[in-house]
């Protein structure tokens, strides 16, 4: 019998961490064996605050994802997704002679100019977490997407890299460390993201992934690659943060109002409606009407989408967005933001779904879990082409680290 991959995404977002274990066939068909979920403890906004409470979060949702899948984490390669204020893009440029001009351009070549696309004076507390060729240039022969093999004497490389504060890289590297996973990667969330809601085709044509989840994170695509990314610091959370103070309830009870009776625009509900919701006093149950729920949302929606459309028109890339935008992560599950979003973006706007996964539908139809199945279309498609694994800290790191911690101890 054909060997079956199995391949495992850990997603750390600001409302829940995902572990996904999946299996891939030789066809690359990928199927979600399992999954598990857990509150961010230990984390704040995608980056560890506590060792101990982070490693229990990812622990426990492991262990779900163990149980239903029916097989052991430590089989499966594994990607974590990585996201904070701290991530940032600058450009790097690189420019090297072809080795040997008669045999054409080798992959040592390709490896050179990426090298040095990445010889950027950098703080110390800062590291590069991907590199991602934007177009090589042979001989000044701008736009070359693949330039292995092709004649030429000087190659070019114009790269996007991906810059991450060292601390916060290397904390999940040892929350991971802790967990005993050593077959690991970390992709930046919204490019993990990408590979499961965003063809090729759109990628190509320019697109804006937008992830809302208790935090937007905006990428965008054009000509095949990421050019920018941008994490604002509100999101689906601050909708329901207004819910609970606008209708005197709960946090929790008014995310269970919202994702049950929200809409982003109060125009749309034909007629309202009495709900019944537990007030903040602990008094008992009382009655609100649909229609001030929806005018509390309304404003806050708009907002955040007016934030975004803002952060997508100062990235100066607004005007190639043939393929529009991609609404994705669980506040995307808001009945009619995608329409109160074509409005104030003025480009078409869709949802979306993790694509080309199979599996349980509490995974594949839902914009929430697109990142957890974007990592593992990542692993499977992104391959050295898209993004660079990052080596895991050194021994002479880590021992720094232990001594650290024996001094603090
Ligand atoms: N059916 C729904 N209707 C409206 N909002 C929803 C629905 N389901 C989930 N949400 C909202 O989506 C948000 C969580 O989204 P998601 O699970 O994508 O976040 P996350 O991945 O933890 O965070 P992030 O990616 O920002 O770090 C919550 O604020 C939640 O209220
Ligand atoms: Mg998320």
């Amino acid at each position: 019998m054909a060997k079956l991959r199995r391949i495992a995404g850990i997603d750390i977002g600001s409302t829940k961490v995902v572990c996904i274990i999946a299996e891939v066939d030789p066809m690359g068909k990928i199927e979600v064996k399992g999954f598990g979920t857990a509150p961010p403890e230990g984390f704040r906004t995608g980056v560890v605050i506590s060792l101990d409470k982070a490693t229990d979060s990812l622990a426990s949702a492991i262990e779900q994802a163990e149980k239903m899948a029916q097989c052991r984490f430590h089989t499966c390669q594994v990607f974590t997704s990585i996201t904070g204020d701290h991530i940032k893009h600058l450009s790097g440029l690189g420019a090297v002679p072809v080795s040997r001009p008669p045999r054409g351009i080798q992959a040592r070549d390709v490896e050179d100019v990426i090298r040095q696309a990445q010889t950027i004076r950098l703080p110390n507390d800062e590291q590069i977490l991907h590199v991602i060729p934007t177009q090589f240039i042979v001989d000044g022969q701008k736009g070359v997407r693949d330039p292995l093999g092709l004649f030429g004497i000087r190659l070019e490389v114009e790269a996007l890299l991906i810059i991450g504060a060292v601390t916060a890289i290397q904390n999940i590297y040892r929350v991971l460390e802790r967990l005993d996973i050593s077959n690991r990667a970390l992709v930046l969330q919204s490019l993990a993201t990408s590979f499961a809601v965003c063809d090729e085709e759109d990628k190509e044509l320019g697109v804006a992934l937008v992830d809302i989840g208790g935090v937007i994170d905006i990428s965008i695509y054009r000509e095949g690659q990421i050019r920018f990314t941008k994490m604002l610091p509100v999101g689906a959370a601050n909708i329901t943060k207004d819910v609970a103070i606008g209708l005197r309830t709960s946090y929790q009870q008014a995310e269970v109002v919202k994702r049950e009776y929200g809409v982003a625009m109060a125009g749309m509900l034909e007629r309202d409606e009495a709900l019944t919701i537990e007030d903040a006093s602990g008094r008992g149950p009382k009655q609100v009407s649909r229609r001030l729920l929806a005018s509390i949302i309304e404003p806050r929606v708009e907002e955040l989408l007016n934030l975004t459309d803002s952060e997508v028109r100062k990235s100066g890339l607004a005007d190639g967005l043939s393929a529009g935008v991609v609404l994705t992560g669980g506040g995307a599950l808001l009945s009619g933001i995608d329409v109160l979003a074509e409005q104030i973006f003025g480009m078409p706007v869709k949802v979306g779904r993790p694509e080309r996964v199979q599996g349980p539908r509490e995974v594949v139809q839902n914009p929430a879990f697109a990142t957890g199945a974007g990592l593992i279309r990542c692993a499977l498609e992104g391959g050295g082409r898209q993004f660079h694994q990052l080596p895991p800290p050194s021994l002479g790191q880590r021992l720094w680290e232990e001594m650290k911690g024996w001094f603090r101890g």
